[in-house]
């Protein structure tokens, strides 16, 4: 059945998430299929740091910290991020990079699992985890096993300290069952650790319910709260008392402001700090997130299924013919909130949209990924983007570019 791009503007009328658009500053002539990588700008960020640096820093200086709440940011940002994440607001906090996060937890969860002998992680997840994961377990002693992560369930043993692996895979989309996956895990007596980077913000989780031990996310992605805005962690409440990460700074003491020479661990969450946090970009992660206000998010990732279930039945209706090949799971229920098709120009493909407007991304060798980010895509930018897809591969339109133009291709 051909799907008409009326039809597409009638779901946008009927769309009862339609009203969180307007939150968003988008560039009208974008269609912007790469919030999986950085998020849109949302509206109440720029007032925002304007008034951060403005009064905050540049009229009250130093008393900032106390006076504006910049001190205890983490914490409070962490909370207001904690319902989206199905956490309590005790076990979240905000700090550092994925990758930083990831090291502390894996090397923190080895050390509740004293004697067992290996980490096992995720083969062809993020590349930077598995990075810190060589890493880590080169620095604790441990042996690093690299499984496929429809396989972790069954590879988990009983010398494995903690398991790695992202919920939504970067690449493909593909998502775990985290509660199913988490059980397994836990069966053999090992600890998860999640990567939440291309969850947080899209999909339903559920950290708590899935008896997740430990997560890291992303701030810059779905959560929209700029380029290289701090991650966040979620430690699970039965495991705070008994957290040790290794970047003991004096963020993390009990009470940094004694200056004490031994380390005395901070009680709750905010043991996962290390340092003085990047004040701006938490600042603005935070208002970014008034985005979410007043949206459940059952309702969000359903709509981000619907797009997602749009465009994969566009491109097979138009763009399969043309040789592109579904590189993501055909099955919602399965996938995050973007998706992925193969072909052998994706590169050229993917620049020439960038040039007409439509913004996914390339991965190499052959991928383009478009991300579906449900707060401020609609049905008709689906639409759109395929047929802009179409005509692009139809006339071949990589072959007008200069061998100069690499566009923004990230
Ligand atoms: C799944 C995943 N993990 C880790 C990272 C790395 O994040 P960071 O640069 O914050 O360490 C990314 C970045 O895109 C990612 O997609």
């Amino acid at each position: 059945m051909t799907i008409e791009r009326q039809a597409c503007l009638e779901r946008d009328r009927n769309d009862p998430l339609g009203f969180t658009r307007a939150r968003f500053a988008l560039p009208p002539d974008v269609i912007y299929l790469d919030g999986n990588s950085l998020g849109a700008l949302p509206a109440s960020v720029r007032p925002r740091l304007d008034d951060a640096v403005s009064r905050e820093w540049g009229r009250d200086l130093i008393g900032s910290w106390n006076g504006a709440g910049w001190y205890t940011a983490p914490g409070r940002v962490g909370a207001k991020l904690a319902p989206l994440l199905g956490a309590r607001p005790t076990e979240v906090t905000i700090a550092d990079s994925i990758s930083v996060n990831l090291f502390k937890l894996l090397v923190a969860a080895a050390r509740m699992r004293p004697g067992r002998r290996e980490i096992l992680a995720e083969a062809g997840n993020f590349p930077s985890d598995n990075h810190i994961v060589e890493s880590a377990a080169r620095m604790l002693g441990l042996r690093a096993r690299f499984v496929p992560a429809e396989e972790i369930a069954g590879a988990v043993t009983p010398d494995t300290a903690v398991a790695t692996l992202s919920h939504v895979n970067y690449r493909s989309a593909a998502m775990q069952d985290m509660a199913g996956v988490t059980d397994a895990i836990h069966a053999a007596g090992a600890l998860a650790v999640w990567d939440l980077a291309h969850s947080s913000g899209a999909v339903l989780l559920d950290l708590d319910g899935s008896g997740a031990d430990f997560a890291v996310g992303c701030g810059y992605k779905y959560l929209n709260g700029g380029p290289g805005a701090p991650s966040h962690v979620f430690v699970a409440e039965r495991h705070l008392a008994g957290f040790d990460q290794p970047l003991q700074g004096w963020f993390g003491h009990a009470d940094p402001f004694r200056f004490e020479d031994g380390f005395a661990k901070a009680a709750g969450i905010r043991a996962a700090l290390c340092s003085t946090p990047p004040v701006l970009s938490l600042l603005a992660l935070e208002a970014a997130l008034d985005a979410f206000d007043g949206v459940a998010m059952s309702d969000l990732a359903a709509k981000g299924r619907a797009l997602c279930d749009l465009f994969v039945a566009l491109a097979d209706e138009r763009l399969g013919p043309l040789g592109v090949a579904l590189a993501s799971p055909r099955d919602g229920a399965v996938r995050g909130s973007h998706v992925s098709l193969r072909h052998p120009e994706a590169f050229g493909i993917v620049r020439a949209l960038i040039r007409r407007g439509i913004v996914g991304d390339f991965r190499a060798p052959d991928a383009m990924r478009f991300g579906f980010a449900p707060l401020y895509i609609r049905f008709v930018d689906v639409f759109d983007a395929v047929a802009a897809i179409e005509e692009t591969i139809g006339r071949e339109a990589w072959r007008d570019l200069a061998p100069t133009d690499a566009g923004a291709v990230t």
